[in-house]
Parts: C-alpha cells; sequence; structure tokens
C-alpha cells in the first residue's frame, strides 16, 4: 500500500531510516553512504532511498520543512511501513555564544512552540524526548570522532523569520538551538512506541555574527552523517 505521500511498498523502506529535511540531502547520503541505493520514493520530490550501510539495510528520506512536513512523513514511515527508528539529520540556529558553526548538537529534548502535541489532549506539558539508547551511543560517537558537540534541549519552532525576542526566553531555560521538526518527530515516536534521534548541525547563530564557508559546512554536515550511519 502506497500513501498520498509516498509511493513506496511494504518492504520497500527499511527499519531504519535517516532523514533530512532536503530531499536532495537524502539524495547525497544515498550517493556517498549506501551501498546500492534503489529510489523508493519521488512522489513530490520528497526522494527516499534504500540500500545498505556495511551490509546492514537502511533508508535514508527527506522530510521537507517544519513540523506538519516531517510529522506526515516520520507518521506514515512508523505506521504504514514499520519502521522502527528515525534519526534526523538537519541543521539549527545557536541560542548561545560559544557554540560554533559546525558543532553538532545531540538533540535530548526538543520543546516547541506549535500546536502539534495538543492532539493528545494531555493534562499538561509533554516533554518530547530522544530514544536514550540511540542517544547514548550517537554521544559515544561523537567523543570517538573527536568533534564539538552539545547535548540537551533545543526548540522546534514554526517561525523561521522571527519578528520578536521570544528566542532569549528559551536560551534562558537552558535550550541550545533552534530548528523546527523535532518535537513532532519526538512525539510521533513515542506516540506508537517506536525509537526518534535528532542530531544537529549548527548552521547559523541568533546570538552572533556568524557564518562558515561552503566546504566547513559541507564538512560539518558529513560529520552529523557519519555519527547517524554509525547508529545502523
Ligand atoms: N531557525 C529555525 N530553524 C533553523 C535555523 C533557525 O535559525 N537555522 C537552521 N534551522
Amino acid at each position: 500500500m502506497s500513501t498520498p505521500h509516498n509511493s513506496a511498498n511494504p518492504g520497500d523502506i527499511a527499519k531504519t531510516v535517516i532523514m533530512s529535511g532536503d530531499p536532495l540531502r537524502a539524495k547525497f547520503m544515498a550517493e556517498h553512504f549506501l551501498e546500492n541505493p534503489k529510489q523508493f520514493n519521488g512522489v513530490r520530490n520528497m526522494l527516499g532511498y534504500t540500500g545498505t550501510y556495511h551490509g546492514k539495510p537502511v533508508s535514508v528520506m527527506g522530510h521537507g520543512m517544519g513540523i506538519p512536513s516531517v510529522a506526515i512523513y516520520s507518521y506514515e514511515l512508523y505506521h504504514f511501513y514499520d519502521v522502527e527508528q528515525i534519526i534526523r539529520v538537519g541543521t539549527a540556529g545557536c541560542l548561545h555564544k560559544g557554540m560554533d558553526i559546525g558543532d553538532l548538537v545531540v538533540a535530548q529534548g526538543s520543546c516547541t512552540d506549535s500546536n502539534y502535541l495538543q492532539q493528545y489532549h494531555l493534562p499538561g506539558t509533554y516533554a518530547p524526548i530522544a530514544d536514550y539508547g540511540l542517544l547514548s551511543r550517537a554521544v559515544d560517537e561523537c567523543r570517538a570522532m573527536g568533534i564539538r558537540y552539545d547535548v540537551g534541549n533545543v526548540l522546534s519552532s514554526d517561525i523561521f523569520y522571527v519578528e520578536n525576542q521570544d528566542w532569549r526566553k528559551w536560551a534562558a531555560m537552558g535550550v541550545l538551538a533552534v530548528e523546527m521538526e523535532s518535537a513532532a518527530l519526538y512525539a510521533n515516536a513515542a506516540a506508537c512506541g517506536r525509537k526518534a534521534l535528532t542530531i544537529l548541525t549548527i548552521s547559523d547563530s541568533l546570538v552572533e555574527a556568524k557564518s562558515a564557508s561552503a566546504e566547513e559546512r559541507q564538512l560539518a554536515f558529513t560529520n552529523m552523517m557519519k555519527v547517524a550511519f554509525s547508529l545502523v
């Protein structure tokens, strides 16, 4: 059975899916990390491929920008394709001085300004968190690779072009960085008893005027992909 957004047949997608917002980054992962990649989706250009990594089956797929988009793709993967774990690799803006472009952030938890979690009608505030097993292995890999990384809370915001300074309040609560998807990914995983982890690369800063060269970004992106593939 395919879905309105994914033309894959059951069995076309591996139990582990590594996802990126940009479908072309998924294509990059297929070309640089997968052995024998086969494309399973092209609907809306949301490219998805399955192959093997060191002989183990794994899929890669884009999830688009923002909570509604990642929520659709991840829900379908968990519910209709029986995917066990989704590892998102993405970019984030850092909220603190002392963090650098290219640093990795392993998202232990994710706050959000989105309404997405209200659908669960919980009598309080839910804290979307990463799967601890995936998280601790990702941290081990960052250490082994000798790269700069942080572990902690992120903000999954609905707003990229902010017209206010509200991010400072999240920063004051220790939130490390802002992106736009993890809270929904973590909630979707929790709601069906599956696993999820987000590994981010800092691509910009809200506190300092910082930017990196294209090469530095490419290297940093490859680092987070290496960490993600080490979890397969
Ligand atoms: N805001 C939201 N998402 C992002 C950002 C940002 O500044 N940088 C990279 N992803």
